[in-house]
């Protein structure tokens, strides 16, 4: 936690998306809409949540952006990387989460953020093919050419600094390799291709090394090997990751704390989804819907906790699908079968259809991103954050420590940290009377 000041916020923050696809032009739609006055943040805590000081007697209750200095939406701008090279317009209208009546007025401004060439490789992402994609000898010429991207598209914007929140397609399952384990192995992967180096690695790198603090919200491995951990840490960059929490996961991690609160079992949860957009033909190939199978799946047992509740938990029977249907495009249906027992083992069943939408639930989780990896950054934090878990699905965490996935949890500790941002007493609710802080 910050023992100097934070860093005054000075100028504008570049927020770079490798992915321009849904979720990154809905973010840039958004912020872009609400700087104009025609819409509203809705989702975004950086914008909207109050955050309480003090002992509740006190009524003091601002605004977080009135608290900690958040960088200002107007001084926001937008540069990203795509394999596809519609600019943002384009893009936002291929993806089609905005309505043209909305979209349209906003074309001016968003035919202006045209994506950069993507380093990308067909291995990681099958379904996908795009013409404008970077070619070089090595992935080391990759990461380099993404380092003089970033320096460039900093310089265009005039930005003081910048932030990588990556909005790219999901990759193939992979785990860490032996070239992940330090830097010298790191770098002779990336001279001499090692496949277990993926693309999003490349940018993951290519960030920390610039001083670009960095978000994954993709289940890909990405930042998260111990190397680029190390690097982070070392450089005094900030990350997170992994995975946006936006429909169903945001429901099983507001549910389940439920269940394991009032000692009542569950037999088994059934997931599933169908989607439409790209992100659900890309994840119809079985090697990216392991990637994401993996992070949707162990938000259960880490809650539920099996081994100390086994009579409730252990035999608890946890699917997930994802299907891919082109009909629904962004409006995907997550529903959930919940089997759940009660007093004397007698069976109860829970029905959930989240008729939700996918991109308007992620784009406020960029947004919130950008700017609280931009307050970590001047506030001097470096390495993982866990204290932003509350936005991934399956939070990355530093060695040796357990992800938190309740949803209630991960939210006080965001909010506690931000009051120590603040410069003020975290809140425990342990004070009977909430007349003193705590
Ligand atoms: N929308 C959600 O609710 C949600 C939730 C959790 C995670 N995610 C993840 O966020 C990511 C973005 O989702 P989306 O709906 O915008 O998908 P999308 O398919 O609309 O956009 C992804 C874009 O990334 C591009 N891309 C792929 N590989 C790239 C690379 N190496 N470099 C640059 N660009 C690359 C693709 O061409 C595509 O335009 C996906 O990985 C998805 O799984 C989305």
């Amino acid at each position: 936690m910050p023992d100097t000041p934070i860093a005054a916020h000075d100028g504008t923050l570049l927020v770079l998306t490798p992915g321009m696809g849904a979720v990154s032009t809905t973010f840039m739609a958004g912020v872009e809409a609400v700087r104009r006055g025609s819409a509203q943040p809705t989702g975004s805590l950086s914008q909207l949540q109050t955050i309480r000081l003090g002992a509740r007697s006190e009524g003091r209750n601002p605004l977080i952006k009135d608290v900690v200095p958040l960088a200002p939406l107007d001084d926001l701008a937008f540069a990203g990387w795509d394999v596809f090279a519609d600019d943002a317009y384009e893009a936002a209208r291929r993806a089609a989460v905005l309505d043209e009546r909305d979209l349209e007025p906003l074309r001016d401004f968003l035919s202006t953020i045209t994506p950069m060439p993507a380093a990308f490789d067909q291995e990681y992402v099958k379904r996908l093919d795009g013409p404008n994609v970077k070619s070089a000898a090595s992935k080391m010429d990759l990461a380099e050419a993404l380092r003089d991207d970033i320096r460039s598209a900093i310089a265009a914007s005039g930005a003081t600094r910048a932030v990588m929140v990556w909005c790219g397609s999901t990759e193939i399952y992979l785990q860490p390799a032996d070239c992940h384990r330090d830097m010298a192995a790191f770098e002779r992967g990336l001279k001499e291709n090692d496949p277990a180096i993926a693309p999003s690695q490349l940018y993951a790198y290519a960030a920390i090394m610039e001083g670009v603090a960095y978000a994954n919200g993709a289940p890909n491995l990405s930042a998260d090997v111990p190397v680029l951990e190390q690097l982070a840490l070392e450089r005094g960059v900030p990350i997170c990751g992994k995975d946006f929490k936006t429909g169903q996961t945001l429901m099983k991690t507001a549910i389940a704390p439920a269940f394991k609160a009032r000692m009542l079992g569950v037999a088994g949860w059934y997931s599933t989804n169908i989607l439409g957009n790209r992100d659900g033909e890309v994840l119809d190939d079985p090697d990216s819907f392991k990637a994401k199978e993996v992070t949707k799946s162990s938000v259960l047992d880490a809650i539920l906790e099996p081994d100390s509740y086994p009579d409730l938990y252990a035999d608890l029977y946890h699917k997930v699908r994802i299907n891919y249907y082109p009909p629904r495009g962004d409006a995907k249906e997550g529903w959930d079968n919940i089997d759940i027992f009660g007093w004397l083992g007698y069976p109860m069943q829970i029905k959930l259809d989240f008729l939700c939408r996918d991109s308007i639930l992620a784009a406020p989780i960029v947004l919130d991103l950008a700017l609280f990896l931009d307050l970590a950054a001047r506030a001097g934090q470096s390495g993982l954050q866990e204290w932003l878990s509350f936005y991934f699905k399956s939070p990355t965490t530093k060695v040796g420590h357990i992800p938190e996935h309740d949803l209630f949890i991960q939210h006080l500790r965001l909010k506690n940290t931000l009051r120590v941002f603040a410069g003020e007493t975290p809140v425990t609710h342990l004070s009977e009377d909430f007349d003193e802080a705590g």
